[in-house]
């Protein structure tokens, strides 16, 4: 399907499968994928292998200037590398999810990653997710979404998420893990998370990916009018 080099913004709770919906409708409509969480995430990192953050989630105020050295970006698209190193493995890890609500609430860290956001979409054509894309980074992105899904739901996926990864969750641990990062997420002051008026709200504790992308589909047809497109070579 032809649709024109839009902004999609993919909002919504921790493990909602927001990068799964966005990786699904990048490479459906051949779009670049750009995954925001991750950058918080490589931030979280930097800031912990530099030590400064306290296991009391305390952040050292040198880590604005340590992040003018901070080189984060993503290569083949969606691996994310520090500088010269892969970290897309460490970045998923317990003891990165644990601080990084904390560190995405510092005003400078959101304001460094929104500038390498900007910097990275600014060919275009992209679908980015996160929890503030529709509302801050992208105000005017064409199409919003945000997805919801039960605690329950989004607790067993990120569980079996890991588990896949060969870490040894706790059920109970992700729970808490995920309500304390929705709570934290939803109450900062900079850039809460919060559903743009404008976006499209989807409930998927129920759906597969198949109904996820008919229903994304009808979604991006619908908007640009392409529902009942006549066939190629239709004379009227
Ligand atoms: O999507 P994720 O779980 O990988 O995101 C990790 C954290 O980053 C999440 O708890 C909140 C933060 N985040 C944010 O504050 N703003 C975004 N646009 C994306 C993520």
């Amino acid at each position: 399907m032809l649709i024109p080099d839009i902004t999609i913004a993919v909002d919504g709770f921790s493990s909602t499968g927001k990068s799964t919906f966005a990786r699904l409708i990048a490479k459906h409509f051949d779009f670049l994928y750009l995954d925001s969480g991750a950058m918080y995430r490589g931030v979280t990192l930097f800031a912990q292998e530099q030590g400064l953050i306290a296991p009391d989630n305390t952040v050292d105020p040198s880590l604005e200037k340590a992040l003018e050295t901070l080189d984060l970006h993503f290569e083949a698209g969606t691996v994310l590398h520090m500088g010269e190193r892969n970290i897309e493995k460490l970045i998923r890890t317990m003891e990165v999810s644990s601080q990084v609500s904390p560190i995405a609430a510092v005003p400078y860290v959101r304001r460094y990653v929104d500038g390498r956001l900007h910097a990275f979409a600014a060919s275009g054509r992209v679908v980015m997710d996160g929890r503030d894309i529709g509302t801050t980074v992208f105000p005017n992105a064409e199409i919003k979404v945000f997805l919801t899904a039960r605690p329950e739901v989004r607790a067993q996926r990120r569980f079996d998420e890991l588990a896949a990864k060969g870490e040894n969750p706790v059920f109970e641990e992700v729970m808490k893990n995920l309500q304390e990062r929705d709570y934290i997420d939803s109450h900062r002051e900079t850039s809460p998370l919060r559903r743009a008026e404008d976006a499209f709200v989807l409930d998927n504790s129920e759906m597969g990916l198949t109904e996820e992308t008919a229903w994304a589909e009808g979604l991006i047809r619908g908007k640009f009018g392409l529902l009942d497109a006549p066939e190629e070579g239709y004379a009227g």
